[in-house]
């Protein structure tokens, strides 16, 4: 996720085991292929983890981003993938991300050419069921199939849904599957719950569960998603605050000085924008202000009083 899966948010999840790899967010190729030593620094926090990487690629021009894919993976990648799934206003205003879904031939020539620049490494698709409708999603696959991508994540919205709420996602979710046959297909949308994973994971030929905005509310989605889908015991609950204090201590080592901006985005979607725990932490003037509220929530919080 652009704006959230970086910096201290990565090295925190790495640490903490609740995340066993990294899909980088997209990093867009426009004027030419990034330098070895630009792709190095972007990539660092991510290969630091020690976990295998996939990196996201946006763009245009084809011959670009097979070079680009090239070399991510030189550098240490598992994979590279293209991202043809953005909706974002900015994004589609130069025809990236989303709207290379309404080019199929660019599509195919794209995922071909990236094909022929990795070899047999990896190589991904992030894609929506289709721009204007899921009725896109058969010639979609076809483009697709011609690239021959080990793996492709479904978002089960069009681009143009946004991200509004919408029925029968998984119904689009098996007819996107039974369109790639051969290649590895990951569902996307609306993980929030263990239940939600089930029900994904439950879906014929959805090889992976991909969520986001989930591990936003719950940084320890992964993990609980793993151990449902698996039928094995639910892993020890995360608590929220003393996630938060690693994250804001980290990022005070790392990117000193910091304000607490990112911590209280997370603290609003975990404990909600309504709450007192979230009022509490507003009302701190600065970093180091909210980690000491963050310490005395911690203290208090009824997962800790349990176990001391
Ligand atoms: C803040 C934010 C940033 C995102 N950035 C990316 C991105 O860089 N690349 C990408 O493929 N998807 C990105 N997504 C989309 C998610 O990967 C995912 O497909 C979408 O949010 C639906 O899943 P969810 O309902 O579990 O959040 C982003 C989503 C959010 C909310």
């Amino acid at each position: 996720m652009d704006g959230v899966t970086e910096g201290s948010f990565v090295s925190v999840l790495s640490r903490l085991g609740l995340v066993w790899s990294w899909h980088t967010p997209f990093l867009r190729i426009s004027t030419g292929v990034p330098s070895r030593t630009r792709l190095r620094s972007a990539l660092r926090p991510y290969l630091e983890t020690g976990l295998p990487v996939t990196v996201q690629l946006m763009g245009l021009d084809a011959g670009r981003l097979a070079a680009t894919a090239a070399r991510v993976l030189d550098l240490g990648a598992v994979c590279a993938d293209l991202n043809c799934a953005c909706p974002s206003p900015t994004v589609l205003g130069s025809d990236s991300g989303g709207a290379r879904l309404r080019h199929l031939d660019w599509l195919a020539d794209t995922l071909a050419r990236m094909r022929e620049a990795c070899g047999d490494r990896g190589l991904s698709v992030k894609l929506r069921v289709g721009f204007e409708s899921p009725d896109e999603f058969p010639r979609i696959a076809e483009a697709v199939r011609e690239g021959r991508p080990d793996v492709a994540i479904v978002h089960y919205r069009t681009v143009r849904e946004q991200y509004r709420p919408i029925a029968g996602g998984l119904e689009r979710l098996a007819r996107a599957a039974s369109a790639l046959p051969g290649v590895t297909v990951f569902g996307s949308g609306d993980l929030f719950t263990v239940s939600d994973g089930l029900a994904m994971a439950a879906v014929p030929g959805i090889a992976g569960l991909a969520p986001a905005r989930g591990l936003m509310r719950s940084p320890d989605l992964l993990t609980r998603l793993r151990a449902a889908v698996a039928g094995e015991p639910a892993p020890p609950p995360l608590e929220p605050c003393r996630f938060l204090l690693e994250l804001g201590e980290e990022a005070r080592r790392t990117h000193p000085p910091r304000g607490s901006g990112f911590l209280l985005r997370l603290a609003a979607a975990m404990f909600g924008a309504d709450s007192e725990r979230f009022r509490r932490l507003v009302a701190c003037r600065t970093l180091d202000a909210t980690l000491d509220e963050l310490r005395r929530l911690h203290v208090s919080a009824p997962t800790n009083q349990e176990t001391t």
